[in-house]
């Protein structure tokens, strides 16, 4: 298995979810939220996020997608492997996603829910890597801008390994592939 070498330590993720979580309560305060997190990479992220938004009335939902498949670079297509249990419609929804590369999953999931009616619409992405980009989404929440390494841990995987690391990592350069 490739050698993962730290980024991002438990400490930083834990502060920088805070203060993220901050602002979130402070644009939802008295507002109801329903926080979509987007299987299986966030799901680390999302647990974290969702317990440090304590004062305002949440509910949460997952949807499982997948864009790259055993592939390592994306496809442009996304499949929806679970799609949401609650309705969305009238809601204020907040998607939550571990990492934003090419833009392609969350331009799809923004345009699928968008099509549901929600009353508004935002995103919330842990990892930013700009540098990747192929297609614009608007974010309105950020934790970090990386580099374009392979990032591994807190949710997010290589070959399905290493997503239970507390901290985010990346492969080293030797043994990386080419993307996250
Ligand atoms: C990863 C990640 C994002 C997406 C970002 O998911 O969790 O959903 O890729 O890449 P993009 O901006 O280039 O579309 P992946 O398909 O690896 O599935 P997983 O979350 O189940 O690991």
């Amino acid at each position: 298995m490739p050698q993962v070498e730290e980024l991002i330590s438990p400490q930083a993720l834990a502060a920088r979810v805070k203060e993220l979580a901050a602002q979130i309560r402070r644009d939802y305060q008295g507002r109801s939220l329903l926080v979509v997190g987007v299987l299986k990479g966030a799901f680390v992220f999302t647990a974290d996020l969702v317990r440090a938004l304590d004062g305002l009335d949440v509910q949460v939902d997952f949807i499982a997608v997948s864009s790259y498949g055993a592939a390592t670079e994306t496809s442009g297509t996304v499949r929806i492997l679970k799609d949401l249990d609650m309705p969305v419609e009238g809601r204020h929804v907040l998607l939550v996603e571990d990492i934003l590369d090419t833009g392609l999953t969350l331009r799809y999931l923004l345009d699928y829910l968008s099509r549901q009616r929600p009353a508004s619409l935002r995103v919330c992405v842990l990892l930013d890597k700009p540098s990747r980009r192929k297609v614009e989404v608007p974010v309105d929440y950020v934790g970090f801008a990386i580099p374009d390494r392979f990032i591994v841990g807190y949710g997010i995987d290589w070959a399905e390994q290493y997503r239970h690391l507390p901290y985010v990592g990346a492969l080293r350069e030797e043994e990386g592939a080419d993307r996250e």
